[in-house]
């Protein structure tokens, strides 16, 4: 493990210009830099650094992030790996932590492992290239399946020869403990304690992981003998995990990003015949279903994932799960359906690039469309039958976290099973509340409340002594304070207050202090996960001095750390925001931030008092007779609630004056 001090060193040291500026070209701009965007295609520069800050933005995709951040996302290094390279490109020694004996000897056992297999990959190459019966074998067999020399050496395709130990007596000989063979599942272990070769006499497909390391095979037989299994595949071990595997990622991730979409196709062939044909953004998941671990590896490089599924289409019901779990990452799905009888493999080996390339585009179809044309051909015209594939639908589309997004995809559904949106819309609510009822946390972003609302009158529904929020959720409030926290936290501010009598007090405090105090005191914390752990950082540090917001750009949770940027580099400035929204002319930046911190809270706790008012206004209308006692003890509540209410919008209004 890196030392800490190596990391903060590194983040210390790393200029941001400079490392972005060693793949893009930047011009000055005022106190930043503008460049074009490596990570979307565009032709105006929206790709911003600030020096001052050691970060990056672009305004046109929306990537953030630091030093390390941008060498990880452009170099698709993992974040130890990153901050190897930068401590290379700034000549600072890498210090390792001491580690526990346990975590050595893990640490050993993965490596033994790992370079075995290496080894391993090496020799099954060797056996067909440089054996008369591997170049008789193996090679003719690649060969007669259409792929290149170039392709055989880039995936690295080999052969295991027959017979019952070749492979394992080599190893051994070589100095390869037994131990890591049966591990790795090279070999397998008899009764009496022997080792034999578990991949005997099959073309071998290693399994590489992001950086190119072997960390499994699979192995086809040379034959179509439908007897045998066509394929092995390595058992699970400690460095073959076969639900976090993607075959081909290695070759594929700079394609992946480039192109801002990735092929998932099920076959190693298939990956391998399409990288042959110039497609190269393409991974499989080998013959298993998708998995969320799958999923999550994709969506470091994008958002936007095509399934291809070859002509049976008596599978293609088992593939909804694989489409749901991508929708409720937020991502987008396409599917492309290969003609009868054709897998990716066969199809690119018959049609020309160009061809290929022309027909995943123009055939890619959205998954409303792809599960109604499935469902419908088993539903026909049975109207009950109708009625769930409907609801099939809908539950894709419930999953959808995005609301514009959703709202977009349910157009689509009205069209594609002609049915009124309004009609489809209920049924989507339906589900949405059952699915927020499971949910722990509410992720939505709300759309940003604007300020006016908070000043509305109390004309309650039925005369109820609270006023129905649209929107209940707390987001942009939660958002709001803590961009506040992250930017001002240190910051020493007079703060206005009101004493008992209502007079007005002044005291001297760091904005932190007064956010903190505030909130704790009414016992009130974000519920969005990420800004509770932003939160609570500042929590912790409220006797020290408070997190800088450079900080926690560097801290090493990707999400705190993006969080972090994200909230300080918001489009609109403070004081540009106050004005247009209250056409208040603010003299001093001290004096808006001041306003801004004030409003905040205060704006938050209304929230969190409107929400239990309308709690309260809910259960009273379920009140039947008979329960006399708790219909006052909920009216007593409500009316401490309005209390609280008036309370909190006289500090609102105490602002504006
Ligand atoms: N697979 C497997 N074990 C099997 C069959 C298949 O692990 N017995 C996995 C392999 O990763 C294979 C994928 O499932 O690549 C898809 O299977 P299939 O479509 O049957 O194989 P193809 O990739 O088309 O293989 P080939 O063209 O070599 O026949
Ligand atoms: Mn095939």
């Amino acid at each position: 493990m890196i030392s800490r001090r190596t990391i903060e060193l590194v983040n210390d040291t790393a200029r941001i210009e400079e490392v972005v500026g060693d793949f893009v070209s930047l011009k000055r701009r005022g106190s930043s830099l503008l460049g074009l965007c490596p990570f979307h295609n565009e032709k105006t520069p929206s790709f911003n650094v600030t020096p001052a800050k050691g970060i990056f933005k672009c305004f046109g995709c929306g990537k953030a992030g630091n030093a390390v951040r941008f060498i990880m996302e452009h170099e698709k290094l993992a974040y130890p790996e990153a901050i190897r390279y930068l401590a290379k490109k700034y000549q600072i020694d890498v210090e390792e932590e001491q580690q526990s004996e346990e975590v050595k000897q893990e640490l050993a056992e993965r490596e033994s492992m790992l370079l075995l297999n290496e080894w391993v990959a090496a020799f099954f190459e060797d056996q067909l290239w440089n054996t008369e019966s591997g170049k008789a074998i193996g090679y003719s067999y690649f060969k007669e399946r259409g792929f290149t020399d170039d392709t055989i050496r880039k995936f690295r395709l080999g052969l295991h020869p027959d017979g019952w130990s070749g492979l394992t007596d080599t190893a051994v000989q070589q100095g390869y403990r037994k131990e890591y063979l049966v591990k790795t599942g090279l070999s397998i272990e008899r009764e009496n304690g022997s080792l034999i070769d578990r991949f005997r006499n099959r073309v071998m497909f290693p399994i590489q992981n992001l950086s190119g390391r072997v960390i499994g095979f699979g192995g086809r037989i040379l034959t179509n003998d439908k007897k045998i299994a066509k394929y092995l595949n390595s058992p699970e071990s400690e460095v073959y995990h076969k639900s976090s595997v993607l075959y081909g990622i290695f070759h594929a991730r700079k394609a992946i990003a480039e192109k801002d979409e990735v092929l998932l196709v099920e076959g190693y062939t298939d990956v391998i015949s399409l990288h042959q044909a110039g497609v190269e953004n393409v991974v499989s998941s080998s013959g298993t279903s998708l998995t969320a671990d799958q999923v999550r590896i994709i969506r470091r490089y994008t958002q936007n994932v095509t399934i291809l599924y070859d002509g049976d289409q008596a599978g293609l019901k088992a593939s909804f799960r694989g489409i749901d779990m991508i929708l409720e990452q937020g991502m987008n799905v396409k599917i492309v359906l290969f003609p009868d009888g054709e897998d990716p493999d066969s199809f690119a080996r018959k049609n020309s690039p160009l061809y290929i390339q022309d027909y995943i585009r123009s055939e890619a179809q959205n998954f409303i469309t792809f599960k109604t044309s499935v469902l419908s051909a088993e539903a026909g015209s049975d109207p009950i039958r109708r009625a769930g594939m409907i609801r099939e639908i809908i539950s894709s589309l419930a999953l959808i976290p995005d609301p514009v997004i959703r709202a977009l995809y349910l157009k689509e559904c009205s069209r594609a099973v002609d049915m009124e949106e309004q009609t489809l819309l209920l049924e989507l609510n339906k589900q949405l509340r059952s699915l927020h009822d499971k949910k722990p946390y509410r992720t939505e972003q709300p759309p940003e409340a604007p300020p006016d609302d908070l000043f509305a009158g109390d004309e309650g529904e039925q005369g109820l002594p609270f006023r129905e929020v649209q929107n209940d959720t707390t987001t942009a409030q939660e958002r709001d304070i803590i961009r506040l926290l992250v930017r001002f936290a240190n910051k020493e501010l007079v703060f206005p207050e009101l004493d008992e009598q209502g007079n007005k007090v002044e005291h001297l405090m760091r904005v932190g202090d007064f956010i903190l105090s505030e909130l704790e005191a009414d016992e009130v914390r974000p519920l969005d996960p990420v800004f509770l752990r932003l939160y609570q950082l500042f929590l912790e540090a409220a006797n020290d001095v408070y997190p800088t917001d450079a900080q926690l750009f560097n801290h090493e949770d990707e999400a705190i750390s993006s969080m972090a940027i994200d909230l300080s580099t918001d489009a609109h400035e403070l004081s540009e925001m106050w004005q247009k929204h209250h056409q208040i002319y603010i003299t001093t930046e001290e004096d808006v931030l001041k306003k801004s911190v004030h409003t905040a809270v205060y704006a938050y706790k209304l929230r969190h008092v409107q929400h239990m008012l309308k709690e309260a206004g809910e259960a009273l209308k379920q009140m039947g007779p008979g329960e006399e006692e708790e219909q006052i003890r909920l009216l007593e509540k409500c009316m401490a609630l309005q209390q609280a209410k008036m309370e909190i919008a006289r500090h609102l209004s105490y602002v504006f004056i």
